[in-house]
């Protein structure tokens, strides 16, 4: 809804104060968790995200690691609390021989990535690589089958080396490879974008490619703990959805994907960081048309499983621009300013709010790519804004989502409304209630009033991450430049709470009895 705005002059500083955001909480009314794996990242052998990025090899004295994964890259994946990391890719994934990462480093074949820039792999990054840095940080692994290239037999021996506790040829392999017991992955990608770079397959043929495939990874006991995640649709591609929906039998389908990327345009993506009002607009118009598509595909979903017992996991998000100048194109190497804070804030409350069908979510990629949450230069380190966003939000994390009422004014931009700010919140185990909020205006502040409905609260605290421009950005010589600070400008009184919250920021509030 369009709000008025008040100007007034002081002297020769003009200040605007803006309309209200109205927002009511129903905390009694709390009841669908909001599953961590939401908060998911997406590891991709891609540009510099897993050599140099994540990886640096055991030998490398330069650079602090543990079983060459970097330890500053650790340190600080474990302080984000990410839930899952979804690998080898991404379109890499329907091109990935997962028998020639395993074994002596040293006896590992090369490989070419034809999709990321034509360089050649040594493989020595490979399975037990990954699942082992994945129980470092405490994530779940999420592994991307080839099924594009590959086929049922290796996608099978895959699970059958990872999870099958012995006896079989291939958990022989792996325990002569230095594992003895099984890492028990269940999130199992059947592909990859199966309509494009995964193979450019209609979605009937998909539909009975998946059911081939999900009929051969199996578990061994019936448990069913094998989570199988179909390669979902682009955007607003409903016929996708619908058809693997109709089509797949729903014992075989624990979830399907959704992938969309907050772009500029696919011909000129646009600066990473000096873009203009006009691109960051059309960014945000991107990043709010998530709430759309979760919409639309839900809608199919709720058709064909109206209990909602399959899931939409968007394995695949986050803003796209041009690399950075002088970079590898291949490389998808991009910076990461408070733009991309007010997309991480934007989207993760979509997903808080759309809880009941959205249970997981990657976002694209985690270091070095797309929307990174680290940058590194040789041993150099940044967190980025959306780094920040991510760790503020993960309060959320399989808490209960609280029921939220909100009316806001709108940010305008050449005749183009967007809704400025968005908000959602959840409660924890201990009873904090907690209430993120992100303003995407470009340059006005707006006042937030919150009605708590169903509880009484009595202490508020909060943080928050906001920056002088919208294009500022931490870089390896001002690595601290933006960065998360406390927020004491919430007011709490007689269960209503009252704050501005100023222009392309996001805030995170807790609330206590
Ligand atoms: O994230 C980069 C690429 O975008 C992924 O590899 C692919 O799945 C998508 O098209």
């Amino acid at each position: 809804m369009r709000k008025a705005f008040l100007s007034i002059i002081a002297g020769c500083v003009a200040f605007t104060v803006a309309a209200q955001t109205k927002i009511t909480l129903n905390t009694d009314l709390a009841k669908t968790q909001i599953s961590k794996h939401i908060y998911g990242h997406f590891a991709e052998h891609l540009g510099r995200c897993i050599y140099g990025g994540i990886y640096v090899g055991e030998g490398n004295t330069k650079i602090p690691n543990t079983a060459g994964v970097r330890n500053d890259v650790i340190q600080a994946l474990k302080d984000l609390k990410i839930p899952n990391l979804r690998w080898p890719g991404g379109c890499f994934a329907d091109t990935y021989q997962w028998k020639d990462g395993i074994g002596p480093k040293a006896n590992r074949p090369k490989m070419v990535n034809v999709w990321w820039g034509g360089v050649t792999e040594d493989n020595s990054f490979g399975t037990h690589d990954f699942l082992d840095l994945c129980e470092r940080i405490g994530a779940e692994p999420y592994l991307a089958g080839n099924v594009g290239s590959g086929t049922v037999k290796d996608l099978t021996d895959w699970v059958t080396y990872v999870n099958h506790p012995g006896g079989s040829p291939m958990s022989e392999l792996r325990k002569q490879n230095g594992r003895e017991k099984p890492w028990n992955v269940k999130m199992w990608g059947v592909g990859n974008e199966a309509w494009g770079c995964g193979g450019n397959m209609t979605a009937e043929y998909y539909a009975n490619i998946y059911r081939q495939y999900a009929t051969f990874m199996t578990d061994w006991d019936n448990s069913s703990k094998i989570y199988r995640i179909a390669s979902g649709a682009s955007d607003g591609d409903y016929t996708w959805t619908e058809t693997l929906m109709k089509n797949i039998p729903h014992k075989m389908l624990a979830a399907v994907a959704l992938h969309h990327y907050s772009v500029l345009s696919w011909t000129d993506k646009g600066p990473s960081v000096d873009f203009n009002e006009g691109q960051y607009f059309k960014i945000m118009e991107e990043a709010w048309q998530m709430d759309e598509f979760i919409k639309g595909h839900s809608t199919i979903m709720d058709k064909y499983d109206p209990q909602k017992k399959i899931a939409l996991i968007v394995d695949e998000w986050g803003g796209w621009y041009n690399v950075e100048p002088g970079t590898n194109p291949g490389f998808l190497y991009q910076q990461n300013t408070m733009r991309d804070a007010m997309i991480a804030g934007l989207t993760l409350n979509i997903f808080n709010n759309h809880a009941d069908r959205v249970r997981g979510a990657n976002l694209a990629q985690i270091v070095n790519v797309l929307q990174s949450v680290i940058l590194t230069n040789e041993e150099k380190i940044l967190l980025t804004p959306t780094y920040h966003v991510m760790k503020m939000y993960n309060v959320h994390q399989d808490a209960t989502l609280v029921p939220i009422n909100i009316e806001a004014p709108t940010y305008d931009f050449q005749g183009k409304k967007l809704t400025a700010v968005s908000a959602s919140a959840s409660k924890d185990a201990a009873g904090t209630l907690n209430i993120s909020l992100t303003n995407i205006d470009y340059s006005k502040p707006h006042e937030v009033t919150i009605n708590l409905r169903g509880e009484d609260f009595s202490k508020v605290s909060g943080q928050i991450l906001a920056s002088a421009k919208i294009n500022d950005h931490n870089t390896f010589e001002q690595p601290n430049k933006v960065a998360i600070k406390d927020f004491a400008g919430a007011k709490l009184e007689k269960g209503v709470l009252k704050l501005t919250i100023p222009a392309y920021s996001v805030i995170v509030l807790n609330l206590k009895k």
